[in-house]
């Protein structure tokens, strides 16, 4: 008759992992992930007018800002050793062809020049896409219902100079039009900017989870959807093809985004290239956690916490999040 080796009777287990789990210092030495502000970019919303500080309903603890006060965000993120932060714009006035994104004086040029006088050493990234300067919302410029693809790439040629001559260290185009990376590189390129580095949004997926992001930047399409753009969400191998072409084209960063629902790309992303790999943690996984938070249901430090690790453990060497300042705050204090 054969014995089953159980725990409590065998007194010879070789293997006990429990071992290297017994002190917080011990688990300490052999922890495998770790999270440092270093790691972490702030998303800043920049609105027009002057002297707003606006909270944002959906995403409880971010606010939109004017350009007159933007610089307030800084300091507190400064503090806690997040220098890297990536402006939104909602502008005044929308049109079809999203004329404020690429306009001298357009809400994102106004916040970054507010910004890069005050902080010569914050990392400015700039979003670089026309949903929230069109009128009807798209990506990219309409023929009727279809979004147009070369005929966008221009206009976004336009948008990364303009955020360059106004102070942008990094543009990060988010509208998954084919052929963008190509089209900026060779465009700050013809105008001497070769040291801008482009961090592509080259894996965003159509998703539900930016619905409190577009609430808040007023982005919504008026008409349709973005799934003719971005990807199906039940793609892994395309995000790859994706990934190859923006790398191919000189990204200098390659995205995955969001990132929760998405950790096997990351993963696959991360192992697949050499470039540096960022996650976006968007704004529904921001919120769920906020209101779930709010409501008693968890603990919303820790499960903050967890999540930023989970992105970390999947491959994400750089995250952008709306947590940065009170997760480094955390890393920093306890
Ligand atoms: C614009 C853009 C979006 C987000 C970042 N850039 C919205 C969208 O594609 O509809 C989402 C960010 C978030 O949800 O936090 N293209
Ligand atoms: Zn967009």
């Amino acid at each position: 008759m054969t014995m089953i080796r159980t725990e409590t009777l065998t007194g010879d287990l070789v293997e006990r992992p429990r071992r290297l789990r017994t002190s917080p210092v011990l688990r300490g030495l052999v922890r495998e992930t770790r999270l440092h502000p270093d790691q972490f970019v702030a998303p800043l919303f920049v609105e027009a007018g002057f002297d707003v500080k606006r909270e944002i309903s959906s995403m409880p603890g971010q606010y939109r800002w004017s350009p007159d006060r933007i610089a307030e965000a800084i300091d507190p993120l400064l503090a806690v050793g997040v220098r890297s932060v990536i402006l939104f714009g909602i502008p005044e006035e929308k049109d079809p062809i999203g004329s404020d994104s690429f306009h001298e004086h357009g809400i994102v040029q106004q916040g970054l020049r507010a910004l890069r006088e005050r902080f010569p050493e914050l990392f400015l990234i700039t979003d670089v896409c026309l949903c929230e300067y069109t009128d009807h919302g798209h990506c990219g410029v309409l023929d009727g219902d279809r979004v147009l693809n070369d005929e966008t790439l221009p206009l976004l040629q336009r948008q990364v100079l303009s955020h360059v001559d106004a102070g942008a260290d990094m543009v990060a185009p988010s509208g998954m039009m084919d052929g963008t990376i190509g089209a900026l590189r060779e465009a700050l390129d013809a105008e001497g900017h070769t040291e801008v580095g482009i961090m592509s949004y080259a894996v965003k997926y159509a998703s539900a989870y930016y619905g409190p992001f577009r609430a808040a930047a007023e982005s919504a399409p008026q008409r349709g959807d973005r799934r003719g753009y971005q990807m199906d969400p039940a793609n892994a191998r395309e995000a790859l093809r994706e990934a190859r072409l923006d790398a191919e084209q000189g990204a200098d960063i390659l995205m995955v985004k969001p990132a929760l629902a998405y950790l096997d790309v990351i993963r696959s992303v991360r192992e697949s290239f050499d470039l540096p790999v960022a996650a976006y943690n968007v704004s529904g996984e921001y919120s769920m956690i906020k209101t779930a938070a709010a409501a008693g249901l968890i603990d919303g430090r820790a499960v903050m916490m967890e999540t930023l690790t989970s992105i970390r453990r999947a491959g994400a060497d750089v995250i952008l999040t709306y947590f940065a300042r009170e997760a480094a705050e955390v890393l920093r204090h306890g």
